[in-house]
């Protein structure tokens, strides 16, 4: 059978069973054996917890904190839907401290159990990374993976994120047509998506999911198509495209709910947060960045709420003739 083998066993009851091999049915699936099974055991497990959600004082909301994010004292316990971020690489760019990889690892882990702290029960946190070099490669994804499960995250999923040419380095071609050294370009990065304690978010009578038929059949997808942003344009020298952002927001936020940025470089998840009307809060360790980010916020502001302003002067001069 093409896609491997599969046995559908099916009890009208239980639903269908999948025995040995193969992808599991789509109707009705008792999927019970397979998430007891041994395989599970020393995964962290999903606590049923009480939904509690404390608010972010409104003094702090849609604001870029410029220090570090291993402390966000501002944040209550339990205030934040969903944490967007891309960590500093550690790889010398202007803002990289030159640690270790363990050191960096501690590093970014006392961010990841700051957002932890933060997130509300079943919030989520969804980290976009790139690994780096070749000779050998370091795979940072499997790393933070490792280290948010140690921290005792559900991970949920992994999106690649696929550059297609506005992602292919040009460089390090290894050996030209031998099999000597050929060697990978990367046209993907990695988006990990994890969630705190719960699978599920609380489902809000009040609240609106604001994304699309079409934007859900697209966005659950595991590979994502879109080009990079440049860092010429926006003046920063490793920005994601608000795209990415955006797309984590609609599909795991309700309107009016918060998003944070532990490393909110220029603004592009606070902008996405804007655009989708949510809140926002950031941190950045760079005064310049925050400078940037806050003037690319306010540009967006502008033009989004300029058009309304327009048409309010309008009406107003008619009412007034
Ligand atoms: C990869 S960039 C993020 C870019 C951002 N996603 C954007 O689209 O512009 C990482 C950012 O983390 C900031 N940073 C580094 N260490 C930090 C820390 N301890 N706390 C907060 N921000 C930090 C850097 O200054 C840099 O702007």
């Amino acid at each position: 059978m093409a896609g491997g083998l599969k046995w559908d066993l099916i009890d009208e009851k239980k639903g269908t069973k999948t025995s040995a091999f193969g992808s599991p049915g789509r109707i009705n699936h008792d999927s019970t054996p397979f998430y007891t099974s041994r395989l599970y055991e020393e995964l962290p497990k999903e606590q049923i917890i009480k939904y509690v959600e404390n608010p972010v004082p409104s003094e702090f909301l849609d604001k870029i904190f410029c220090k570090t994010s291993e402390r966000m004292e501002e944040l209550p316990d339990s205030s934040i839907h969903l944490m967007v971020t891309s960590p500093p690489y550690n790889v010398g760019k202007e803002y990289d401290e030159n640690l270790t990889l363990n050191e960096y690892r501690v590093f970014l882990k006392r961010v990841w159990s700051e957002v932890k702290r933060v997130l509300v029960p079943g919030g989520r946190a969804c980290i976009n990374i790139a690994n780096l070099g070749r000779k050998p490669y370091i795979p940072l994804h499997a790393f933070i993976v490792e280290d948010m499960l140690n921290l005792g995250f559900l991970m949920r999923g992994e999106i690649i994120w696929n550059k297609a040419s506005s992602g292919s380095p040009s460089t390090a071609w290894g050996s030209w047509l031998s099999a000597a050294n050929p060697t990978l370009r990367d046209i993907h990065e990695y988006i990990l998506v994890f969630s705190r304690g719960m699978f599920t978010r609380k489902k809000h009578t009040k609240r609106n999911s604001t994304v699309s038929r079409e934007e859900f059949l697209e966005f659950t997808k595991s590979v994502w198509t879109f080009p990079a942003e440049q860092a010429k344009n926006i003046g920063h020298p490793a920005p994601f495209p608000i795209e990415l952002p955006y797309r984590l927001i609609q599909l795991y936020t309700y309107e009016g709910e918060v998003v944070v940025d532990p490393f909110m470089g220029s603004g592009q998840t606070a902008i996405a947060s804007l655009k989708t009307k949510r809140h926002y809060v950031g941190y950045e360790i760079n005064e310049e960045y925050v400078k940037l980010a806050e003037k690319r916020i306010r540009r967006f502001t502008y033009v989004q709420t300029a058009p309304a302003l327009f048409d309010l002067i309008v009406k107003e001069g008619r009412e007034n003739m």
